[in-house]
């Protein structure tokens, strides 16, 4: 017997059982686009394309004082020359003002045309220099090697189902200024669409490891499986979190990934063993100094992270994977659950468009408005009719249930209509679905 205070008792038939076929409720909330047709792979990138970026740079620089750094002719010079290239390559493109430290910043977005813009995928790097050197490796090499992905995109003329955005910052090196003026510059709308943020910052250390951004866990299989098809080994990026652009899209909520070659660690044995190059000494000897310059480069790691990029662009926005966030369908519609002993009622999300099977992962969110949570038995019913309990019935008092459920769907089909079914099983205590979502 349960132990609780009840001050009234009204037992009556509550509402009947209701069943509802809704579609996608929320605003925002929506379909995926159908999957593309078939896609082209991924293009190689020419590795002597990104170098001839990193020869512009080192020419600014030269031509500039020595350097590309926020607030200096070589900044604003760098800027025009990938400006340049995008706009001739059909980018939209947008040149944000910020000013930091008492000089104007600039970040550079280009917009690729096309493409669902609720799912877009940003790709950035940063444009700046530190003042004591021409930044080639730090991070020429990002700038160009998401400057030639970009021109790869233009030139295969991809139709992506997600929308691609580029970005380069300014004033990195001042401490994220300019991806952070740009995180704020976004309406909480704008960021929503937002579904994941690729940052590369150093990806042509001339000692080099091989470093996946240990965030959002899809994000990062993506480069992890593109390694694989080299046999190159990669480990977790641990030379400082947040210490690149990236750290201002995680911090609002946007799954993030990247690469990374190293900047002052040092390389180990083990570590020169599966990679080459030289233990006991840093990746980057040169970092954030005046001897990185074009010379400070290993051209195959810049060459495989370029490659990567352009995979990562090619299977997050042209359908093969399905980018973090994923795909989210939700019925807001209320429906009354009546008291124990009364039937269960369900509310039904119909899912179509998608192909394959539901993930082993699959999320339900439960919004239940309940006076007495340990009343409900809770059930997620597949398309294919099988019970997946979510809750069951207990003396928890706890009033309402909003969480979200992971549930292994992998035998289930993503198309379908999905139920929540719901029972009162203890009598007295009364309320509704208010709300419930799944996430593929
Ligand atoms: N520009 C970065 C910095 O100076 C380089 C860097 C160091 C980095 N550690 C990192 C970039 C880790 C990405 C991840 O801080
Ligand atoms: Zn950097
Ligand atoms: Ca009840």
């Amino acid at each position: 017997m349960r132990n609780r205070f009840r001050n009234s008792l009204a037992a009556g038939a509550a509402v009947a059982a209701a069943s509802l076929t809704l579609g996608l409720a929320a605003p925002g909330v929506q379909a995926a686009a159908p999957a593309g047709a078939a896609t082209a792979a991924a293009p190689d990138i020419p590795v002597a394309n990104v170098k001839a970026h990193l020869a512009q740079f080192q020419q600014i620089a030269n031509a500039n004082g020595g350097n590309r750094a926020h607030g200096r002719a070589g900044y604003r010079a760098s800027l025009d020359y990938v400006k340049g290239k995008l706009d001739a390559a059909g980018f939209t493109t947008t040149v944000q003002q910020f000013t930091a430290s008492g000089a104007t910043g600039y970040n550079l977005i280009a917009d690729w045309p096309g493409g669902d813009t609720t799912k877009t995928v940003m790709t950035g790097a940063h444009l700046d220099s530190v003042s004591a050197g021409p930044g080639i490796n730090d991070d020429g090499s990002g700038s160009a090697g998401v400057l030639e992905a970009a021109l790869a995109v233009s030139r295969a003329q991809l139709k992506p189902d997600k929308h691609l955005r580029f970005g380069w910052f300014g004033a990195e090196e001042l401490g994220l200024v300019g991806s952070k003026y740009y995180v704020n510059s976004l309406s909480s709308a704008e960021r929503a669409k937002i579904s994941a943020y690729l940052n590369f910052d150093m990806i042509g250390s001339p000692n080099p490891g091989y470093f996946v951004y240990d965030d959002d866990p899809a994000l990062e299989k993506v480069f992890k499986d593109y390694f694989a098809t080299l046999s190159i080994p990669t480990e977790i990026e641990t030379e400082g979190d947040g210490r690149s652009d990236h750290a201002p899209f995680k911090n609002i909520g946007i799954p993030v990934g990247g690469l990374f070659s190293g900047a002052d660690y040092t390389k180990t044995s083990a570590q020169a063993q599966k990679w080459g190059g030289t233990a006991g000494r840093a990746f980057d000897a040169c970092y954030h100094e005046s001897c990185d310059t074009s010379a400070n480069i290993d051209d195959t790691a810049l060459d495989h992270n370029t490659d990567a990029i352009a995979y990562a662009l090619w299977q997050l926005s042209t359908g093969t994977t399905t980018p973090p966030g994923g795909d989210s369908y939700e019925n807001t519609t209320d429906v009354t659950i009546p008291d124990s002993p009364g039937a269960a009622v369900t509310s039904s999300i119909t899912v179509s468009g998608r192909t394959g099977s539901a993930p082993a992962a699959l999320k339900v969110a439960v919004n239940i408005v309940h006076t007495f949570s340990g009343d409900l038995v809770v059930d997620l019913i597949g398309p294919s009719g099988k019970a997946y309990r979510l809750h069951n019935s207990s003396s928890d008092s706890t009033p309402n249930i909003n969480t979200t459920y992971t549930v292994n769907a992998s035998t289930e089909t993503a198309n379908g209509t999905w139920k929540l079914k719901v029972q009162d099983k203890g009598p007295q205590d009364t309320g509704y679905i208010n709300s419930w979502k799944l996430t593929f």
